[in-house]
């Protein structure tokens, strides 16, 4: 090649090393998907090195399932640049990966189960493969389990210097530091089950009756479930035995405002406040272990969809995906559920929700009760 085309490459090479046939370049150069911003002197279609970029990210959305047409909306983003697009697209691949790693699995049941003789139910089969299961692992875009990066920075903060760590009802593994030796420990098999192929090895155990001698651990941490476990205080002493530092991250039911704090809860809600009734306060959790309580800020984008993760994007909650992965709407039941999922339809419908809750949309993080516990 001469001239201004040096730094191209040629749709043939391209084809060759994107393992696309000529004929797929060419139908993408139609649509206007990936254009090639030149022609070599013998006219052929030459590619710079952003149209690779562009290409290469088509591929990938292809791979992953996408239309051409949701493709060229997500290339096409002008919110995003190529930083941002490339973190979107490895948590989607991540999240397929976690999603093969868990039919895997339901294969492995299903044939030790045949192997023995029992044959599953179509029901069964179903369960292993259908919409439960997809259910079970969240929606695959978007993601809305996953590690918040600013939050994630206060829990490996607090971490300090600790090298080994053990992550105490770790579910599928958000929030464990890629730069320390992690152990988990997880009661759930449904939960083991979808953790992502290479991460920390789990033990099936519960905090109450964590199975290591004293002091095994520089730092113990619990991240979002220690109001799951049946006997918190418990769950923590161990977690002290076990480890020289604690950190756990949870939410603050006690107070008499947190119900008020927040307007899902303080308007379509007010069943959570059930839910916490005869728990622990986070002051009693604090002082059976001796740690200070620090306040922890909700980012507007939480990239994690817990309950309150979407405080300044209401219109989520009314996403089946977005409460199904979250267990606060399982436990108030499904009444209690629609009831308040038509409600705040209807307000946003109407601007009531905008009238009363206006004052949220100038920030950019909000105080809802969430608290780190350090010792
Ligand atoms: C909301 S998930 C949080 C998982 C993970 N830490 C995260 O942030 O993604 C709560 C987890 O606590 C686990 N759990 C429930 N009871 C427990 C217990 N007694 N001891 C340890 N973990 C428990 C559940 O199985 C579930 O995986």
């Amino acid at each position: 090649m001469v001239g201004g085309v040096e730094e191209h490459l040629t749709v043939g090479r391209v084809a060759e090393l994107a393992g696309v046939s000529v004929r797929t370049l060419h139908h993408y150069d139609e649509i206007g998907l990936v254009r090639p911003s030149a022609r070599t002197p013998a006219g052929y279609r030459a590619y710079a090195a952003d149209d690779v970029e562009r290409l290469r990210e088509v591929l990938a959305y292809k791979r992953l399932g996408f239309g051409l047409r949701e493709i060229a909306d997500l290339v096409d983003d002008p919110a995003t640049d190529a930083v941002v697009r490339l973190h979107r697209l490895r948590g989607l691949l991540l999240e397929q990966r976690d999603r093969a790693a868990a039919t895997v699995t339901a294969i492995d049941r299903e044939l030790e189960a045949r192997a023995m003789g029992i044959r599953t139910t179509p029901e069964e089969q179903l369960k292993m493969f259908g919409a439960q299961l997809y259910e079970s692992i969240g929606s695959a875009y978007p993601a809305t389990r996953r590690t918040e990066p600013r939050i994630a920075a206060r829990v490996w903060d607090a971490l300090g210097d600790a090298r080994t760590v053990l992550n105490v009802g770790a579910g599928t593994g958000s929030y464990e530091p890629a730069d320390r030796e992690v152990v988990a420990v997880e009661p759930s098999a449904v939960m083991r089950a979808q953790r992502p192929v290479g991460a920390a090895p789990c033990v099936a155990a519960a905090a109450e009756r964590l199975p290591f001698e004293d002091g095994a651990f520089d730092a113990a941490m619990a991240f979002s479930t220690v109001h799951h476990w049946q006997d918190p205080i418990a769950g923590l002493r161990e977690m002290r035995r076990v480890a020289r530092r604690v950190v756990v991250f949870t939410h603050d039911a006690s107070d008499a405002g947190w119900r008020h704090r927040f307007w899902l809860t303080r308007d379509y809600l007010p069943e959570v406040s059930g839910l916490v009734a005869g728990r622990p306060s986070v002051d009693q959790l604090a002082r059976a272990i001796g740690a200070r309580l620090e306040p922890v800020l909700i980012p507007w984008d939480c990239a994690d969809g817990f309950f309150e993760a979407y405080w300044r994007r209401p219109e989520a909650y009314l996403e089946d995906h977005v409460r199904r992965a979250v267990s606060v709407w399982t436990r108030v039941g499904p009444e209690a559920e629609r009831r308040a999922v038509d409600a705040l339809r209807d307000d946003l419908a109407s601007g009531r929700w905008a009238g009363r809750n206006g004052d949220l949309v100038d920030l950019d993080a909000a105080e809802l009760g969430l608290r780190l516990l350090v010792a």
